[in-house]
């Protein structure tokens, strides 16, 4: 299949599902920095932090915060993901335009992420729907577990497009199709899409693959055929879920747009920029980032 010349866009997430699972508590200048280095490197969605409890994760302590630090370039949208209408007021109050709620395909991953089932979670996002639509605000919309459950094992791909459609439903203008634990492969992958894509129109399917098995690039390669436009990924390959046991970090940026620069698939983005923010970012922390491109990159110098 001929993709030259398609276009992409790259949904970051370092700053929020690569941080919120860092165990050293990044400073809020640090994190202000890393987003800008993100626009900088003509990332075109960002999603910036999370409106969610404190008490649940810590790390996203500071989301006004850094929402008031970042500098917003035109043109580029800075998202955050919002649990309840407690949520929704704090992005409002932070002057947010785009947020995103996240529900699960499975009963017990939605219970000891959100504490609430499946359900009760879409009843709530049903008001912070309505009440960010009134305020003109867009909403973006996840589905966890839809490749398999840290806690349930294998979703039938049927369960996973009844729950995507729901979201939809719910007046979101993407779901965002998850693999929490990155567990997909692209075996699978086009079973989940067919089922998906028989209940939501391809644009409004995006998919975020976490590269815990190494088959997140795959999976993407698998996933261009059918259509899909939007990936998301983690600057570095940073990331996880403190509410699934094994989740890695999310698939790389650099190592994404390596790969869609090589297959002359348009993304905007600067391959040596993310590199650079994804550097900043490891400075932070306690580890090495995982991304395959980078430490390629390294390694050279
Ligand atoms: P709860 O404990 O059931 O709710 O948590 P609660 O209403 O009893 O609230 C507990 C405390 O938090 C209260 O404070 C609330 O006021 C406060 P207290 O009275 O004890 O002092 N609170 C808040 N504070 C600030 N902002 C808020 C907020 N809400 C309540 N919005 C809740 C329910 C949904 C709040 C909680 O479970 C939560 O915040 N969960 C978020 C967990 C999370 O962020 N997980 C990671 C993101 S999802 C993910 O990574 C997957 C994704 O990447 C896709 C994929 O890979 O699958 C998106
Ligand atoms: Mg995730």
């Amino acid at each position: 299949m001929d993709l030259k010349g398609r276009r992409v866009t790259v949904v970051e997430v370092g700053p929020r599902d690569g941080l919120q699972n860092e165990h050293v508590t990044v400073a809020t200048a640090d994190k202000i920095e890393f987003v800008n280095r993100l626009s900088a490197a003509n990332l075109r969605v960002i999603e910036v932090s999370a409106f969610v409890s404190p008490k649940w994760v810590p790390q996203m302590a500071d989301a006004a915060d850094v929402f008031a630090g970042i500098t917003r370039r035109p043109g580029t949208r800075y998202t955050a993901l919002v649990p309840n209408l407690a949520g929704l007021d704090r992005a409002l109050d932070a002057g947010v335009s785009e947020i995103a709620v996240f529900a699960a395909s499975t009963e017990t991953f939605s219970r000891k992420n959100i504490n609430q089932s499946i359900a009760e979670s879409l009843s709530t996002y049903r008001q912070v729907c309505d009440r960010a639509h009134a305020a003109g605000l867009r909403v973006r919309g996840y589905l966890s577990t839809a490749f398999g459950c840290p806690f349930e094992g294998a979703v039938a791909p049927e369960r996973v497009a009844e729950v995507a459609a729901r979201i939809v439903d719910l007046g979101v203008f993407e779901v965002s199709v998850s693999d929490t634990i990155g567990i997909a492969h692209p075996g699978q992958v086009p079973h989940v899409l067919d089922a998906v894509l028989a209940r939501v129109p391809v644009e409004k399917v995006a998919l975020h693959f976490h590269d815990t098995r190494g088959t997140a690039l795959a999976n993407v390669l698998t996933s261009l055929p059918f259509g899909i436009n939007t990936f998301d990924a983690s600057a570095g390959g940073l990331g996880g879920c403190p509410y699934a046991p094994g989740a890695a970090g999310n698939l790389a940026t650099e190592d994404l747009i390596y790969m869609l620069d090589g297959l002359g698939i348009e993304t905007g983005v600067s391959l040596n920029a993310v590199t650079e923010a994804s550097a900043f970012i490891e400075s932070t922390l306690d580890h090495r980032l995982p991304s395959r491109y980078s430490q390629a990159i390294r390694s050279k110098a």
